[in-house]
């Protein structure tokens, strides 16, 4: 954590956000995975926010990214309360216990009906957001990681998708890591982002770094495609407040 900060305070960043992956055995529902952390390991990720909080000279947010797992929403925000957050990021990484957002799990689309895998995701997609439990929706279009992209036109999917985000209140993470993937695009896309503008959902930035030199990456890149979409201002939070700043 303490090269996350110097990084973030090397590159000039005005604040930066922890979001490890909350345990996914804690939300009841265990999908086999790699990524997220133990049960036995949140306490010292939360001591370890705070306390690098108490020495950085930028502010330090403490957020966690939690899998939205339907069926499990009463547990989830069971859990939420329980901890002071900044913010809390709302995740699909799983659809049928499949991580598709895990490399090592790319042989799946293969076989996968891609039109009908779209569709389920932003299905997810729209529960998690009327779920109420979380500040951000993130990687909005993750989907598409590993550029299988639908036959169909998924331009109503998304215009469904970001009606349905408009009317939660949820918050869309611009996640420069896209950018880093396959499919070398932005998590969302532009055309989600103009309807994000078009349709008045507020959008906050984030890097997604898994090391210190991803910190930040991109924000510069993200920013001025915010910009050229008419976007003046980003979403922040604290407490699990959101206020906007000027991009
Ligand atoms: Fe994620």
């Amino acid at each position: 954590m303490a090269e996350y900060l110097a990084e973030a305070e090397r590159k000039g960043l005005s604040e930066i956000g922890f979001a490890d992956h909350f345990p996914l055995e804690m939300l009841g529902c265990t999908p086999e995975n790699q990524v997220s952390m133990r049960a036995d390991e949140l306490e010292e990720y939360l001591a370890d926010v705070r306390a690098i909080r108490d020495r950085a000279a930028i502010p330090v947010r403490l957020g966690i990214e939690v899998d939205y797992l339907p069926g499990c929403e009463a547990i989830t925000g069971e859990l939420l309360a329980a901890y002071s957050f900044d913010y809390v990021i709302g995740s699909i990484h799983f659809l049928d216990n499949w991580d598709f957002t895990h490399p090592g799990q790319v042989e799946r689309y293969k076989m996968a009906d891609i039109d009908a895998l779209y569709e389920e995701y932003f299905t997810a997609v729209g529960q998690l957001a009327e779920s109420g439990l979380f500040d951000i929706i993130g990687h909005l279009d993750v989907v598409k990681k590993f550029a299988f992209f639908p036959q169909r036109s998924w331009d109503s999917l998304m215009r469904k998708t970001c009606a349905t985000l408009s009317g939660s209140g949820i918050c869309v993470e611009l996640n420069t890591s896209g950018w880093r993937a396959p499919v070398n695009e932005a998590y969302p896309s532009e055309a989600f982002l103009k309807l994000c503008r078009e349709m008045q959902i507020p959008v906050t930035l984030g890097s997604d770094a898994h090391c210190p030199q991803d910190v930040g990456r991109d924000l510069n890149r993200a920013r001025t495609m915010l910009h050229s979409l008419g976007f003046t201002e980003v979403a922040a939070f604290s407490r699990r407040k959101q206020t906007m700043r000027p991009l």
